[in-house]
């Protein structure tokens, strides 16, 4: 999605300005151009060769700065530009494009592109709270920038508060998602699901389903990034909450059923990657189980087939986690479910399913036709899996 883009990286004056140098570093691995623009300011903060070294391209830092081909042209960058980042922007750098001042590269590059801008504010927290900063956020915001962050902690002040230069992994999220506004999925609403449900035993204690949560986040995120609007919805996991889409926390079977059949509404595709629980305790004990007897038994009780239950004009998307007669069982699961697309993995195989990076994946559709995907990271499994899901979309039509 980056490669071959040309991304504006503008630097300002915060002390976060260090940060920057990783955000271009990453921009780089993902395959962007970078053209660097710092401020004067962002030069007391680090060195224009910081950036020239990591992007091996000339950091632009005035508008008569003879050793950039862009200075030239005070327009050139903007017109070169997919997308405007601004990180970290500082409360006068705000001020100033919501003023439409133009004194210096980075606000003519901004006045003159066309491209999407994205803002990641950082700076203290009392300038972040005041009423002109606020107001200057909501001018551009409305003028269609969009803001990532700023993010709660400790200041350079030392103070606690709002003024954070946002994760680095949300900023680049957020260029991603604004890049993808006009892909192959805008206008169309997913749902996914993640993660293994909890049933709860007692307060400590409850039956799980192994699952990192990992291909589910990652589908998520690929349709994001393709112009879909996006309801992810999550059993416990340890990935933090993807940005650019509606996040929604459950923890049982029940919960999940509950967000599922909510979110489906006006949907396109459903893609279940969660692991859910297949029993559940038929009672939580209120206060801890104390370990008496030898044995415990525990009565189970089966929980809801989540997918097989929830019909509708919606593409639907299962996963099998099989152990043995992978196609056989999956096309069984896929009729069963009445689904369009199953997506079975082999979860004895070291490098796909639990856990892993990467996956191994069959393609089952309702014809039966099945497409062996090779080893792939995650993030290209869920792409592939929604080159299908667009493909079953256009043939509805
Ligand atoms: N699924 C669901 N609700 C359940 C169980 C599973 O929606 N109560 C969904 C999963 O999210 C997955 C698909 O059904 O997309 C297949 O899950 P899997 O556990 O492999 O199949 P089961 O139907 O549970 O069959 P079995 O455990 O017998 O293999």
């Amino acid at each position: 999605m980056l490669k071959d883009k040309t991304v504006v990286l503008g630097v300002t004056g915060s002390i976060a300005a260090y940060k920057a140098a990783d955000i271009a570093s990453k921009l780089v691995q993902a395959g962007a151009r970078v053209e660097v623009v710092m401020t004067r300011a962002a030069t007391e903060f680090v060195t224009p060769l910081t950036f020239r070294s990591i992007t091996a391209r000339p950091t632009v830092t005035g508008m008569f700065d003879l050793a950039s081909e862009f200075s030239i042209e005070h327009v050139a960058l903007a017109e070169a530009a997919d997308l405007v980042l601004i990180a970290p922007a500082t409360a006068n750098i705000i001020a100033k494009l919501a003023a439409g001042i133009a004194d210096d590269m980075l606000c003519c590059t901004v006045l003159a592109t066309k491209a999407p801008i994205v803002l990641a504010p950082a700076m203290n927290v009392n300038m972040y709270h005041n009423p002109v900063t606020q107001e200057n956020l909501a001018k551009l915001r409305s003028r269609g920038f969009s803001v990532v962050g700023p993010a709660y902690g400790r200041l350079a002040s030392g103070e606690m508060g709002l003024g954070r230069l946002a994760e680095i992994r949300e900023i680049l999220e957020s260029v991603r998602q604004v890049l993808g506004k006009r892909g192959d999925l805008a206008g169309k609403r997913i749902v996914v699901t993640a993660g293994g449900t909890q049933e709860p035993i007692d307060p400590v204690r409850h039956i799980g389903n192994r699952s990192s949560g990992k291909m589910g986040y990652a589908i998520a995120q690929a349709a994001r990034d393709r112009g879909a609007e996006v309801v992810l919805i999550t059993a416990p996991t340890a990935l933090s909450d993807p940005v650019g889409m509606e996040v929604v926390h459950v923890q049982t079977s029940l919960q999940m059923r509950e967000a599922v059949v909510k979110a489906i509404a006006g949907a396109h595709v459903l893609a279940m990657a969660a692991a859910v629980a297949d029993y559940r305790p038929v009672a939580q004990s209120r206060s801890k189980i104390k370990k008496r007897a030898d044995t415990l038994s525990l009565k189970l009780v089966r929980t809801p087939d989540i997918l097989a239950e929830v019909e509708g004009e919606f593409i639907k998307i299962g996963f099998a986690a099989e152990s043995e007669k992978l196609v056989e069982n999956a096309t069984e699961k896929l009729h069963r479910k009445n689904l369009d697309l199953i997506a079975a993995n082999d979860i004895t195989a070291a490098d796909s399913g639990f856990d892993a990076d990467t996956n191994r994946v069959v393609l089952i559709d309702a014809q039966g036709r099945a497409e062996r995907l090779p080893l792939l990271p995650k993030s290209e499994v869920a792409d592939r899996i929604l080159d299908r899901a667009r493909g079953l979309l256009a043939a509805e039509r």
